[in-house]
């Protein structure tokens, strides 16, 4: 049995926040944000909508294409690190629970912005050996109640949304998900943190909110994201005797559109083979790679057998890649 990608969905919340909105509330210019990352806007979640409802209108997107019944799913995983609970419930529960499905298999896994590729590999390891048919897979974040408003380092590259994929059993070997890696460097765990909230520091005798938020040391994680994607994406290709060429899209991780650029460069892409979001989204965290390949689909730009290559790189530090056919409708 093998593990196909059968559909996509996504939700972006209506609220846009632009580099001039930025500008009024930090130190920075729409000119250095548009310089250094891409990006122009980014969406953000009303004060009462949270995580799971985002990752619910995604999943149902996801599912009405699919062309399956809700209730032949067999297990949701959701990847997030901005999540409706801090311990639990997970919100892949809470996920299933609004959508009517109480007695699934359910649960959250923390990989940062590799999240979609995490679950992506957990999906196929279930469906490959059989032990589940359907899985719902959901890459969901509401960055802006993670991100410090104060901290230009960080507040202009977040945004919100969330992505979901049903993946299924098959057994045509040319909807087979071809290759996936996943990788971590715990050493350098706190170049992307949020230092407080955890056993990692109990001994405070007060939490602070901003101790809850994102802190990052953008310049060494940008210099790392870019040597080791590009080790990943060659590893990858050369591992299953794939040319760049043959890759129909790039659908990266849009935490940065220079790392992108880098990356794509060293395959030599042309530009059409490269999809980018980052202008409009920003950075998603794990919702960035499925709500980037659901507006692919939405233009009608991505048919059945089309050849996706995905990369991400983030928190932890976690990496990932996966080359896959898109084999839905
Ligand atoms: O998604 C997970 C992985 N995350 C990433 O991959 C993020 C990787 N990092 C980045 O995308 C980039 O490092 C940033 C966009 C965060 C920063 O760009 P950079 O080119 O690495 O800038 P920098 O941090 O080296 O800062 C350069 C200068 C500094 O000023 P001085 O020390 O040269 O005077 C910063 O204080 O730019 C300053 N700066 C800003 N200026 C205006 C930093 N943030 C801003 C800002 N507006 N928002």
């Amino acid at each position: 049995m093998y593990a196909a990608f059968r559909s996509i969905g996504a939700y972006v919340p209506e609220k846009v926040l632009t580099n001039d909105d930025l500008a009024k509330m930090v130190d920075t210019t729409d000119e250095w944000i548009t310089k250094r990352t891409g990006i122009k806007e980014r969406r953000i979640a009303a004060a009462d909508e949270t995580t799971s409802d985002m990752a619910v209108k995604a999943a149902e997107k996801a599912i009405e294409r699919s062309g399956l019944k809700k209730s032949e799913i067999d297990m949701i995983v959701v990847a997030t690190i901005s999540p409706d609970y801090f311990n639990m419930p997970s919100t892949a529960t809470v996920v299933a629970h609004k959508m009517g499905l109480d007695k699934v298999s359910a649960f959250d896994i923390s990989a940062a912005c590799t999240g979609f590729i995490y679950v992506l590999s957990i999906a196929k390891a279930f469906i490959e050996s059989g032990m589940k048919k359907n899985v719902l897979i959901i890459g969901a974040e509401k960055m802006s109640a993670i991100t410090d408003y104060s901290d230009r380092g960080t507040c202009i590259l977040f945004g919100d949304g969330a992505g979901a994929a049903v993946i299924s059993a098959t057994e045509e070997k040319e909807n087979a998900i071809i290759d996936l890696h996943t990788a971590s460097d715990g050493s350098l765990g706190d170049f992307l943190m949020t230092p407080d909230g955890g056993t990692g520091n109990p001994h405070q005798a007060e939490l602070k909110a901003e101790a809850s938020f994102i802190q990052m040391k953008g310049n060494e994680t940008f210099k790392i994201a870019v040597r080791t994607l590009t080790n990943d994406v060659v590893d990858i290709l050369q591992n299953n005797d794939v040319a760049a060429g043959e890759i129909t899209h790039f659908i990266p991780h849009q935490a940065n559109y220079r790392i992108i650029k880098a990356v794509g460069d060293a395959l030599k892409l042309a530009d059409e083979q490269v999809v980018l979001t980052v202008h409009k989204y920003g950075n998603t965290s794990g919702a960035s790679i499925p709500m980037a390949i659901n507006d692919l689909y939405e233009e009608g730009n991505l048919k059945a057998g089309d050849l996706m290559l995905l990369d991400a790189f983030g928190g932890g530090l976690t990496w990932g890649s996966a080359l896959l056919p898109f084999a839905g409708k």
